[in-house]
């Protein structure tokens, strides 16, 4: 039996079995089996959730981008890695073998080196969905850079955080983006960022959009001449097991983002395992995920887990609306997409839509739907597997997170039978726990708690960028030897999970992860703002929007409430980004704040989610009358 790729229902709990009883056994064959190592490691997993410190695979020497180019150029080099669908219908795909990634990874890796970027050094990459930002993520791995890959829509300040934070030496960007029918002067965000990053040495400047931009001169290339240039073969670094991959920034509850620190071998063996057992990927197979390079789902599962499995793997560089709502379904039909893997938020807004543009193509090549990155709802998930789907694709819900680097929660398609809303059962070498109050664990079934997990898997993040006591604070405090996910969930009598949501005070919008404090932070910058609070709201299409609660430094009408609201949101487009924008935005006379000055979120909540039949214990509250004043105004 292999247990690299489970097939039935039995097999799973078989194979489940054994991950667990003995997952040092376990993981050392699924390695052992199938990835290419420079030297064997000498010990399988080492861990002390206290610390916290984890290391897998230790004293392994490996390259992940041999794993993820090199070792397939002689069975599949002519196999397309990667294809491209670029924004403009009009404009041709572009098909990348595996051949040809290796060329274009190596050229760009010699770049960085004779840009004087070395092992270790970190690389920020703000680039919009172009072969450039898979090939430029590789490179950075070849030469065993650490990159760090900042979503291209947030703003200028955020970026220069990110890239302060990691003290970045160089920038990798393009002169804009398409994003539908709208261009993005992404050159002149970065221009702007760098008011702030005296850290950053070198800036390479991809071409897209063809527009004219300020070129600083010493500090900014264009790429592609120097990658003409370049050497087309680069001897990859050897890397040790657990040196840094890349850093990826989420958002926290409080303060500025946590920079996740993913290592080399344990996130590549579990990145991998994953994506052949969830997507039952076979050789043939055209796989697709609608994710952007700069979230985690697409680092695992748009560049890494496809590729360590030789798949092709489409690139889509524009939006699902353009030039109109059928143009997930025309690349389906397009490319024959056999796995589709996107999140409940684009099912929604499609669903609204109507299945007029879903009849226009032949979406018979589909076997499996996927959905990540917040809770399905189960119109949603119903109208996936009946146009879609056609009910003959299952569809994995998968519940993982940023920190988990790999899908942690997920059915096995055509093992597990599915249920709607339920990401179902722990993948393969996953201990999940629910958690009560006081820090017990809840056992049985028909139960919900706080989501932990009890022990190590290959791909957690192993530390916060520069602020190890925050990693622990965050994870490993919370419940004693546990990992803490921050989210809620329920069993069900037969033991599947679905995840309830966020626990803590981060919002899901669309399924973006927003912290409500940096938003707040934003907020309380416009001068008339004397402080703010935001909350989530259950919203049709975006899942959560975001409700803000702002009391006026003076009261009294004076200004344009109307005209407040628009500054408001262009201070947040400003610091963050227009993902964090605020749906409704209510003037109050005060918040509702406990005697110790903490502000009662829980109310405000309810307040927003029109959900006020019973607001809990206000006893505590240092100023009651401000509620039914919030009450009466609510929007
Ligand atoms: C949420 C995305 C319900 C969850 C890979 C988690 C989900 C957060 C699901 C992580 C799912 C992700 N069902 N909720 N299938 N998948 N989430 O870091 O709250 O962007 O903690 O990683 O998204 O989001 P992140």
């Amino acid at each position: 039996m292999s247990n690299y790729h489970i097939k039935h229902l039995e097999e799973y709990y078989q194979v489940y079995r054994k991950s667990v009883r003995n997952p040092e056994v376990f993981w050392e064959e699924i390695a052992e089996e199938h990835f290419m190592w420079r030297k064997k490691w000498d010990n399988v997993l080492s861990w002390d959730f206290t610390k916290p410190e984890v290391k897998w695979f230790e004293g392994a020497q490996l390259n992940i981008t041999e794993n993820c180019i090199d070792r397939h150029l002689h069975i599949r080099g002519d196999k397309t890695a990667i294809i491209f669908e670029p924004n403009n219908p009009e404009e041709e795909a572009q098909h990348i073998s595996y051949r040809d990634l290796h060329d274009k990874v190596c050229r760009f890796a010699n770049v960085l080196k004779e840009q004087g970027i070395q092992k270790g050094d970190r690389v920020c990459i703000y680039l919009p969905m172009i072969p450039e930002l898979a090939i430029s993520v590789l490179a950075c791995a070849r030469i065993g850079a650490i990159h760090s890959v900042v979503f291209a829509g947030f703003s200028s300040s955020a970026l220069a955080t990110r890239i302060n934070d990691a003290t970045c030496k160089m920038v990798i960007t393009s002169d804009g983006s398409y994003r539908g029918a709208k261009t993005i002067d992404l050159k002149g965000i970065v221009d702007e960022a760098l008011k702030e990053c005296a850290c950053v040495e070198t800036v390479l400047v991809a071409k897209r959009i063809n527009t004219e931009i300020h070129m600083e001169a010493g500090r900014d290339h264009w790429l592609q001449p120097l990658l003409d240039e370049a050497y087309h073969d680069c001897v990859p670094e050897v890397m040790e097991a657990e040196d840094p991959l890349f850093i990826l920034y989420t958002s926290g509850s409080t303060g500025k983002p946590k920079g996740m620190v993913h290592s080399t071998a344990g996130y590549m063996v579990y990145s991998a395992y994953t994506f052949k057992n969830v997507f039952q990927y076979r050789e043939e197979d055209v796989y697709w995920c609608t994710a952007d390079i700069g979230w985690i789902t697409g680092h695992s599962y748009i560049v890494y887990g496809p590729l360590c499995n030789g798949a092709t793997t489409v690139m889509f560089e524009g939006v699902p609306s353009y030039p109109d709502f059928g143009r997930f379904w025309e690349i389906v039909e397009k490319h024959k997409v056999n796995q589709f893997y996107t999140a409940p938020t684009a099912i929604r807004a499609l669903a609204k839509e109507g299945v007029e543009h879903l009849e226009k193509h032949d979406l018979s090549s589909l076997k499996v739907l996927g959905t990540v990155g917040e809770p399905i709802n189960e119109e949603a998930w119903h109208w996936y597997d009946d146009n879609v789907g056609k009910r003959k694709a299952p569809i994995v819900d998968t519940w993982w997170q940023t920190e988990t680097g790999g899908i942690m929660i997920t059915p096995i398609p055509f093992a597990t039978p599915t249920k709607p809303t339920y990401a179902t059962l722990p993948f393969i070498g996953i201990q999940p726990a629910l958690m009560d109050e006081n820090g017990n664990e809840i056992k049985g079934n028909q139960v919900d708690g706080r989501l932990c997990i009890k022990f190590p898997w290959p791909s957690m993040a192993r530390t916060i960028w520069g602020n190890h006591q925050r990693y622990k604070d965050t994870y490993f405090s919370a419940y004693e030897n546990k990992y803490f996910t921050g989210d809620g969930a329920l069993r069900d009598e037969v033991g599947y999970y679905r995840i309830t949501g966020r626990v803590d005070d981060v919002i899901i919008v669309s399924g973006h992860n927003l912290g409500t404090a940096p938003i707040e932070d934003a907020i309380n910058e416009h001068p008339a703002v004397a402080e703010s609070a935001i909350v989530g709201f259950p919203h049709d299409i975006k899942g959560n929007a975001l409700y803000g609660y702002v009391t006026l430094k003076e009261t009294g009408e004076s200004r344009n409430q109307n005209n407040l609201r628009k500054e408001i949101n262009q201070i947040i487009t400003e610091q963050i980004g227009p993902i964090a924008k605020l749906d409704k935005i209510q003037f109050t006379n005060g918040l509702p704040k406990t005697r110790s000055g903490k502000i009662m979120r829980r109310i405000l909540r309810k307040i927003a989610g029109k959900d006020t039949s019973n607001l809990g214990d206000t006893s505590t509250l240092l100023n009651p009358e401000v509620v039914q004043d919030i009450m009466d105004n609510a929007l």
